[in-house]
């Protein structure tokens, strides 16, 4: 018998994804091919693999923005289906910015509530909390473009967790930002998941960032039918300072270990991405 307690936050189970292919659309492109993930409660787990393998496509299906052209998703146990709407369990951060230009930073932040009809009063105290938590207090009347790419990262953060979801899909969130900023907002990130520890399906190409944050690195293989193939747990202790972690022995051992079985899959995309 399975308890609760095993069910996983987030369980893709065989899931393959054709595409019409570019250069003809009667054949079909096999981005991701039998690939099987689980997110436990909890847990913090990074998505690594090379440019074009297949990433965002697993997180779209862990969204429910995809319909995989077979295999499945449960979410808490429950069948996730795209046609019958998108995952609400979840929370999705994009690579790039999804906020809304014409609205100030406080607007952005409460969208997701407005939408689901709290009273504005309301929404803006819980925002206002949420802008001091991420570092902006005092900024919610600057529009978007008023704002560095940091403090935009900040904003779409506390978009995101406003709506406090039980799982964080995140799309290479930081990967635009300079590195000292992208290490503050990893560092961020990891203060405000240890408050309450929500299941994290993180996608990066950077390994650094994925060994820092995670509790699991799975790697994936280079395309076409990309599939994960290799899982690594990070036994590393936390509280983490992202920084100064990377410095640490233990980390060094792990990084080489993970690296090891990636070069090959890096070196095969490069080679294809120079191939067209
Ligand atoms: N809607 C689509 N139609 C056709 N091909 C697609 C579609 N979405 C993705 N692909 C193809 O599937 C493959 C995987 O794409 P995906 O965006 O998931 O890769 P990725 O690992 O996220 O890449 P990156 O590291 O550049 O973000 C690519 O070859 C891409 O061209
Ligand atoms: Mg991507």
């Amino acid at each position: 018998m399975t308890t609760t307690k095993e069910v996983p936050a987030l369980a893709l189970a065989d899931i393959t994804c054709r595409f019409a292919a570019r250069d003809d659309a009667s054949k079909a492109y096999t981005a991701v091919a039998n690939a099987t993930l689980n997110v436990a409660r909890g847990e913090f787990v990074s998505v690594v693999g090379p440019t074009g393998c297949g990433k965002s496509t697993l997180l779209n299906v862990a969204a429910g923005l995809l319909e995989p052209s077979s295999g499945t998703v449960e979410v808490f146990g429950e069948r996730l289906l795209a046609t019958a709407g998108v995952n609400r369990r979840a929370g999705y951060m994009f690579q790039a910015d999804a906020l809304m230009p014409w609205r100030t930073g406080i607007d952005n932040v409460i969208a997701g509530l407005e939408f689901r009809g709290v009273p504005r009063t309301e929404a803006v105290a819980q925002g206002e909390g949420w802008l001091r938590r991420v570092g902006l207090a005092g900024f919610g009347d600057r529009y978007p473009h008023q704002m560095s790419g940091g403090m935009r990262k900040r904003l779409a953060l506390a978009q995101t967790l406003i709506l406090s979801p039980d799982i964080l899909l995140m799309d290479e969130p930081f990967s635009a930002l300079d590195v000292q900023t992208r290490q503050l907002m990893e560092n961020e990130l990891l203060a405000l998941w240890a408050e309450d520890r929500k299941s994290v399906l993180f996608i990066t190409h950077d390994l650094e960032e994925a060994i820092a944050l995670s509790d699991r690195v799975v790697v994936l293989s280079a395309g076409p039918a990309t599939r994960p193939i290799g899982e690594f747990r990070v036994d590393l202790p936390r509280p983490r300072d992202v920084s100064e972690i990377r410095m640490t022995p233990a980390f060094l051992d792990l990084h080489r270990e993970i690296w090891a079985a990636m070069k090959e899959e890096v070196l095969k995309a490069y080679e294809q991405q120079k191939a067209i």
